[in-house]
C-alpha cells in the first residue's frame, strides 16, 4: 500500500476548514488536527494566567509563561480534544472570549514557533488532514495536497451566526461580522506566517456550495492511495 497521504487546508475562518476535514479525515482513513484550536489553547491559557489589570492579555507576560504549557490532542470518543496541562479545554477554547483574542495571540513569532513541532510531529508519518491558516506555507510546505478555501464575508458570518446561536450564545449578525473581518485582517496582515494561498494550493471557493458539494470537490482532487 502507498503512504498516505498529508493534506493542509488553509483558509478563512468560517469556511468550514474544521468540519470539513473532520469528515475527510473519516472518509479517508487520515487523523484530522485542527491547529487553530492549539492557538486557542494559547489564548485560553493567556486569559487564566496572563493578564492585564484591564483584562487584556498581557503578552510579554505570555511569552514568558509558554514553558509552564503543555497542550496535547487525546483521542475521546474517536475525536481528537485538546488538552491543556491534562486538563479537557475542548469546549472553553469556543468562548467568544477566545475568539476575540486569539488572533492578537496568533501573530506573535515565539507562539507560532512554539507550535510548529506539535504540528510537524503529528504529520510527520503520514496519514494526516491538517487545517489552519499556514499550513500548506510554512507548517507542511510538502504536503501532498493543499487547498485554501474562502467563501464571502456575508456567507460566512451568516454560517459563524447560526452555529453561535445553536450554540446558545446571544449575539447578532453584524457583530460576528465585524469580529470576521477583524480577523481576516489581523490573521492576513501579520508579519509572520499570514494567511494566504500557497503557489501550489487549490482554490475552493464555497459561498455558493454547502459542505456536501465542498467535501466532494476536494475529495475529487485526491488519488487512491
Ligand atoms: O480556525 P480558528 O478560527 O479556530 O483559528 C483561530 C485563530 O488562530 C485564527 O484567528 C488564526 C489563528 N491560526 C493561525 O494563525 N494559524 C493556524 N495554523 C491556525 C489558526
Amino acid at each position: 500500500m502507498t503512504k498516505k497521504p498529508v493534506i493542509a487546508i488553509d483558509g478563512f475562518s468560517s469556511t468550514g476548514k474544521s468540519s470539513i476535514s473532520k469528515i475527510i479525515a473519516k472518509n479517508l482513513g487520515l487523523i484530522h488536527m485542527d491547529t487553530g484550536a492549539l492557538y486557542r489553547g494559547i489564548t485560553y491559557f493567556a486569559l487564566q494566567n496572563s493578564i492585564n489589570d484591564d483584562k487584556s492579555i498581557n503578552i510579554e507576560k505570555l511569552l514568558t509563561d509558554l514553558p509552564k504549557i503543555n497542550l496535547e490532542f487525546q483521542n475521546v470518543d474517536g475525536e481528537l480534544q485538546l488538552f491543556l496541562n491534562g486538563k479537557n479545554i475542548n469546549k472553553e477554547i469556543r468562548f467568544p472570549q477566545v475568539s476575540d483574542n486569539v488572533s492578537q495571540v496568533a501573530k506573535e513569532a515565539d507562539v507560532r514557533n512554539f507550535l510548529l513541532k506539535t504540528q510537524r510531529d503529528i504529520a510527520e508519518k503520514g496519514g494526516v488532514i491538517m487545517d489552519g491558516r499556514d499550513i500548506g506555507t510554512v507548517v507542511l510546505p510538502d504536503a501532498d495536497y493543499k487547498f485554501f478555501m474562502t467563501a464571502s464575508q456575508d456567507e460566512r458570518a451568516k454560517r459563524r451566526f447560526l452555529e453561535l446561536e445553536l450554540a446558545g450564545e446571544k449575539t447578532d449578525i453584524e457583530t460576528v461580522k465585524q469580529n470576521l473581518i477583524t480577523r481576516d485582517k489581523i490573521d492576513s496582515e501579520r508579519e509572520v506566517s499570514p494567511l494566504r494561498q500557497a503557489d501550489d494550493a487549490i482554490l475552493i471557493d464555497n459561498t455558493n456550495i454547502n459542505k456536501e458539494e465542498t467535501i466532494a470537490l476536494i475529495l475529487s482532487y485526491i488519488k487512491k492511495f
